[in-house]
């Protein structure tokens, strides 16, 4: 019966990627016994699990086993802590792959969420791409994709059926990649270590990036899968890293340089976002954080602090339309987070330059 029931889970199907549970890795043994146990990977959705089931106890009503005569486990991955810790353990070599065609890929990460590393992914792409510059901008954050939506586009993305390959969504010339054109809306996404490397292997390069000069990775928070699977995917120019100036941020912040330092990334430099905050009002900045976050950031990590971005509100409120704030040139009180910007591209260009 066990090898019945080891030949069944070829045809079970992943209802995220509609791929074999077995080609994604999700399948994991059939432990023999009077009453065989189909061990398989956990994930966190509940009703996900419960699909997958009952495809496995229908397949085996038509080989004649009953649904009775197996049980089914769900293992437990090690969790993103413990691989991360394994990961500063065990230094990872340089990749020498690179991209084809593409010339420099910058990381954009931070220890913390919610910093504004998707805010500066986005408005630096953008900045690069109105200096003339080709610039692709891949979001590599699968558990929160944001980029699809700061930037206005949505939907799935094409395919090049012919070269298998995935073709990148466009926004003024600037090439997006995104999870969230691979998923439906609110999907809960249970891709796990070996699947989310092999998305982040798919995104850099079976999509169609062609020529570009800067390809811009926006990473999740953390430590995690991602920022590993990149260090060993890709030969990446370095890693700039965002952190806000209060104390807390900064902190983790110093835990993703270590991180990116343990996995042979180097550190560009540091962006302090939400420097101060610009009254919509009467135009005056105020410091409602601590200041000098960020030089102290970048004197600890040996490296520069490329530039300092403002709270503006109506920022925000660009970013919620699906704007991208340094397009809205018509906006005076959004210039102080473009001139920013274009003092963060100009550095980073000349640090890539130096390289
Ligand atoms: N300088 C800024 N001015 C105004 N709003 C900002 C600024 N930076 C970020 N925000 C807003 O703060 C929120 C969080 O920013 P963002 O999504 O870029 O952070 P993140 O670090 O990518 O978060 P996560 O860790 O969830 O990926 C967003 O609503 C964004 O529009
Ligand atoms: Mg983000």
């Amino acid at each position: 019966m066990k090898e019945k029931l080891e030949s069944l889970m070829g045809k079970v199907q992943n209802p995220l990627s509609h791929r074999s549970i077995t080609t994604d890795k999700l399948f994991v043994t059939i432990e023999d016994g009077a009453k065989p146990v189909v061990v398989l990977r956990a994930a966190a959705d509940k009703k996900w699990q419960a699909a997958i089931e009952s495809q496995i106890k229908n397949l085996a009503a038509k080989e004649d086993i009953s649904a009775d005569a197996f049980t089914f486990r769900w293992a437990e991955a090690a969790s993103d802590q413990d691989r991360a810790a394994r990961a500063t353990h065990a230094p990872v070599s340089r990749p020498q792959r690179s991209i084809p065609g593409v010339k420099h890929v910058v990381a954009i990460g931070s220890g913390k969420g919610g910093v504004g590393k998707s805010t500066i992914s986005v408005n630096l792409a953008s900045t690069l791409q109105q200096m003339g510059k080709k610039v692709g901008l891949m979001d590599a954050d699968i558990y929160g994709p944001s980029i699809g939506k700061m930037v206005g586009l949505n939907g799935r993305q094409q395919m090049d059926v012919q070269n298998d390959h995935i073709i990148p969504k466009e926004k003024f010339g600037l090439k997006v990649m995104s999870f969230a054109f691979m998923l439906e809306e609110d999907q809960p996404v249970v891709w796990r270590g070996p699947m989310l490397g092999k998305a982040v292997q798919q995104f850099l390069y079976d999509t169609e990036w062609g020529e570009l000069d800067y390809l811009l990775i926006d990473l999740p928070p953390g430590t995690g899968d991602t920022q590993l699977s990149l260090a060993q995917l890709v030969q990446t120019d370095g890693a700039v890293i965002v952190t806000t100036p209060q104390n807390v941020a900064l902190l983790d912040a110093g835990r993703a340089a270590a991180m990116f330092d343990k996995v042979n990334i180097p550190v560009l430099g540091v962006v302090e976002n939400m420097s101060e905050f610009i009254c919509g009002h009467c135009g005056k900045p105020s410091h409602i954080f601590s200041r000098g976050g960020g030089s102290r950031l970048a004197a600890q990590t040996k490296t520069v602090l490329m530039g300092q971005v403002p709270l503006v509100e109506d920022c925000l409120a660009a970013a919620e339309k699906g704007e991208i704030p340094v397009y809205q040139n018509k906006n005076e009180k959004i210039q102080p987070v473009v001139d920013a910007f274009e003092h963060i591209a100009k550095n980073l260009i000349s640090k890539l330059d130096s390289l």
